[in-house]
């Protein structure tokens, strides 16, 4: 069933040819007092198309406009059209609608037969997963959700940092002082320090960087030493890497990162030299893109060798090929975009054709400045959460020193805190990483919803009552109730608006706004009443509330604990 806001606009679009369904939608509003009705359409756009007073034409579609079983009444108000909806049939629509389809409310067959390829994550072999990619895995994450819940087929593909001269580096600064246990107790902070070092002792002696570009051909040519040494230093790092994504409960399709596209690399170049795009630049080869005012992408380096841009293109064309994509995402931080412009650019020079979309976040820097993983200034994604989850863990042990299942559910509530911190920055927005705001349980955070959900949980657990049926819903007209329901009402519409804008932002907005409307409504009503009518319809409105929230933290990636 719809939600009320589009049964509304139909009703409009039912009188005004001249807007879309989409068009009204976007333009209704939520009055800003009650007595003023529950939605309003400002009728202001139309008076240059109708040549009349935004009043009078409010005053036309007011009169016409039927009332029904589910809208009681529609007036003008100096230019809006404002409509009351009947709030005993919002409260029996939305509750039934809950009721019925359970972990399934908020779900649609939108993009049924529709696949969309998500590139994220992909941190880099031998450096750290830190708090930076933590954006880029989170937000894929829950993008993933998000378009699964409305019927799409997603792919989930990490793009591994696993290939390129830095590997060249790293064979030398780890024959040279590696040593292979340290390596396997520690395997990245370890690799990081040789790289490092690498570079450190670069500086005063040039030729260490022959000897690295010697070793990458090697490796390009398949040497055998040099590939066994990449394959441990890949396989230590995802090792590790894995740990993160079983904290975070996130999994891949496919971990094709760029290494795996190092055999396609002479067609791609083919390819774009077939379509005559190919240029010579000081023993380089480039695809000029002067004319559209970029900088050139570099396709090969003058020894010869490839770039992150040449396996980007590879990648693309293999993912079409493969899966043969409504929509191809990427979630790379906003340093990125050029590279992404570029790379859209010559694929549409080369013929391409596909919906591609880079889906930026700004950066994380930390209080003491930038993160640099050549000056090893870095926080580790792990470090993060096990903090998260011990800070936690102490957090309700001194609330309840009985607390049952406490590991569990520390492990629940910390990531969630992280995770959710993460995505309700809007997407765009730079921030500075504080320990402290990360793991504050006050205020807009994870703890905070999922302690509401805790909530419902607890007084439906006292209540003991059945109350999926003969719900009187007279009950749930009061202004908490029904502000509630509203909420409830609107999640679909809030998750095709994620979709579409591809920000998760909009679903931890949703969230909150649903346990901040849910906990006035329990503050202000006693739920417990000896009126068993009143209870159980009282109890109905927590329930919707309680599964409504689960399924919303399901789609950031979040859990929704019974007891906390
Ligand atoms: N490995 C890159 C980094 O850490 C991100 C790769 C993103 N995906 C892509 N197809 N370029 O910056």
């Amino acid at each position: 069933m719809k939600d009320f806001k589009v049964l509304v606009s139909e009703i409009l679009k039912n009188n005004i040819e001249e807007l879309s369904l989409e068009e009204i939608i976007d333009l209704i509003e939520i009055p800003p007092n009650k007595d003023m009705g529950d939605y309003a359409f400002p009728c202001f756009k139309l008076a240059k198309v109708f040549r009349k007073s935004p009043n009078m034409i409010a005053e036309e579609l007011s009169n016409k406009i039927e009332t029904n079983d589910e809208i009681s009444k529609v007036i003008n108000m100096g230019g809006y059209v404002n409509f009351f909806v009947n709030k005993s049939s919002l409260a029996k629509k939305v509750i039934e609608n809950v009721f019925s389809q359970k972990e399934n409310y908020g779900k649609s067959n939108f993009g049924e037969g529709k696949t969309v390829v998500i590139d994220f994550s992909s941190p880099n072999i031998a450096k750290p997963f830190h708090i930076g990619h933590i954006r880029s895995t989170v937000i894929g994450n829950s993008l993933h959700k998000i378009y699964s819940s409305q019927g799409y087929k997603t792919e989930r593909i990490n793009h591994l940092g696993d290939y390129g001269t830095q590997f060249g580096k790293l064979i030398v600064a780890f024959k040279k002082w590696g040593n292979k246990e340290e390596v396997e107790k520690n395997p990245i902070k370890e690799l990081l320090k040789l790289y490092v070092m690498f570079h450190d002792e670069a500086e005063k002696c040039p030729e260490l960087e022959d000897e690295a570009r010697a070793w990458f051909t090697k490796l390009e040519n398949n040497d055998k030493e040099a590939k066994d040494l990449w394959q441990w230093f890949r396989d230590e790092s995802l090792k590790e890497f894995s740990r993160v994504y079983d904290l975070l409960d996130i999994e891949f399709d496919s971990y094709a990162g760029e290494s795996f596209y190092s055999d396609k690399m002479d067609k791609v170049i083919e390819k774009i030299n077939e379509k005559g795009l190919l240029k010579q630049s000081q023993g380089t080869n480039i695809v000029d893109l002067e004319d559209f005012n970029m900088p050139p992408a570099l396709i090969t380096k003058n020894d010869g060798s490839t770039l992150y841009m040449t396996r980007d293109l590879a990648a693309a064309i293999y993912r079409k090929e493969t899966y043969d994509f409504e929509k191809c995402i990427y979630v790379v931080g906003s340093q990125q975009s050029l590279h992404f412009q570029q790379l859209f650019k010559v694929l549409e020079l080369m013929g391409f054709e596909g919906n591609m979309v880079h889906t930026p976040f700004g950066m994380v820097s930390l209080e003491e400045g930038t993160m640099s993983t050549r000056k090893g200034r870095v926080v580790f994604l792990e470090d993060v959460l096990k903090q998260a989850i011990e800070k936690t863990k102490e957090t309700m042990l001194s609330k309840n020193p009985n607390a049952q299942n406490i590991d569990e559910i520390s492990k629940v509530v910390g990531v969630g805190a992280v995770v959710f911190q993460e995505l309700s920055n809007s997407r765009i927005k730079d921030y500075i990483f504080s320990w402290e705001r990360t793991l504050s349980f006050d205020g807009e955070t994870g703890p905070y919803v999922q302690y509401t959900h805790a909530r419902c949980c607890s007084v439906l657990r006292k209540a003991d009552e059945e109350i999926t049926s003969n719900i009187n819903y007279d009950l749930l007209n009061d202004e908490d109730s029904i502000e509630v329901l509203k909420i409830i009402d609107s999640f679909n519409k809030n998750i095709l608006n994620a979709l579409r804008k591809n920000e998760p932002h909009i679903i931890t907005r949703f969230v909150l706004d649903l346990a901040q409307a849910f906990n006035k409504f329990y503050h202000d009503n006693p739920i417990l009443v000896k009126d068993l009518e009143l209870k159980k319809a009282r109890l109905a409105l927590v329930s919707a509330t309680r599964q409504t929230l689960e399924n919303a933290l399901a789609l950031l990636g979040m859990k929704a604990p019974e007891k906390m």
